[in-house]
């Protein structure tokens, strides 16, 4: 497994593996249908908590198709508000990112900060060359993230999805590396 040195620290948050007791505070956004409303999926049941907190407190990243999902806290709250994931995509260096925050803790420049620090592991940790967001076309408080972060936007695929009963077009932002490093200066 690549080298990935938890908990990564910022100047307001931990970002640390998932453990057992973040269950109920998962549960407590990821049921939410204001959550879920630019996710593939419903909102989550327990049972689908329960698999998926387990699934990030065990992650593996050692092969394509893996990925590393970080629970966030911020430094002097403990508790869980929110998740930051990174995907090793198939192709040479390549990831995706993705965020949720709780909605108790949106509007804070959380989920930027802790997006700006899984890039930084992805670029200067383990040499991804490019790492993109892929985000409805809707979701308006997610092209903030992206366009905060310094990602350009790339891609329009309309109609590429469906769901919730309708079409969803998604947008898709990216970094290089080289666009990393040069923000970085
Ligand atoms: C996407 C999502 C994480 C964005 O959350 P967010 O709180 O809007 O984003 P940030 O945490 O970066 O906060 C940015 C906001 O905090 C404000 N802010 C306040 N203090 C700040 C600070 N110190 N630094 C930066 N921003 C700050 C910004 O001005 C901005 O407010 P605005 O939206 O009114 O312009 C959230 O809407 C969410 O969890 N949605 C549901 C799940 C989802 O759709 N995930 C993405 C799938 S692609």
């Amino acid at each position: 497994m690549p080298d990935i040195r938890l908990p990564i620290r910022t100047d307001r948050l931990v970002l640390r593996r998932f453990e057992a007791g973040d269950l109920d505070a998962f549960h407590g956004y990821h049921s939410l249908p204001l959550t879920a409303r630019f996710l593939p999926g419903p909102a989550k049941s327990y049972t689908q908590c329960m698999e998926r907190v387990g699934k990030y407190a065990n992650f593996a990243f050692d092969r394509e198709g893996d990925w590393v999902a970080l629970a966030i806290e911020v430094a002097d709250s403990p508790g869980l508000i929110g998740e930051v994931v990174l995907k090793w995509l198939p192709g040479h260096g390549q990831g995706e990112v993705g965020w949720s925050l709780a909605p108790g803790a949106r509007g804070h420049g959380y989920a930027t900060e802790a997006a700006e620090a899984i890039l930084k592991l992805g670029f200067e940790g383990l040499s991804f060359h490019r790492i993109d967001a892929k985000l409805d076309e809707q979701n308006a408080a997610s092209a903030a993230v992206c366009e905060r972060l310094g990602m350009r936007l790339e891609a329009k695929l309309v109609d590429k999805w469906r769901y919730k009963g309708e079409w969803a077009t998604e947008v898709v932002y990216a970094m290089l590396r080289d666009e990393w490093n040069a923000r970085a200066q």
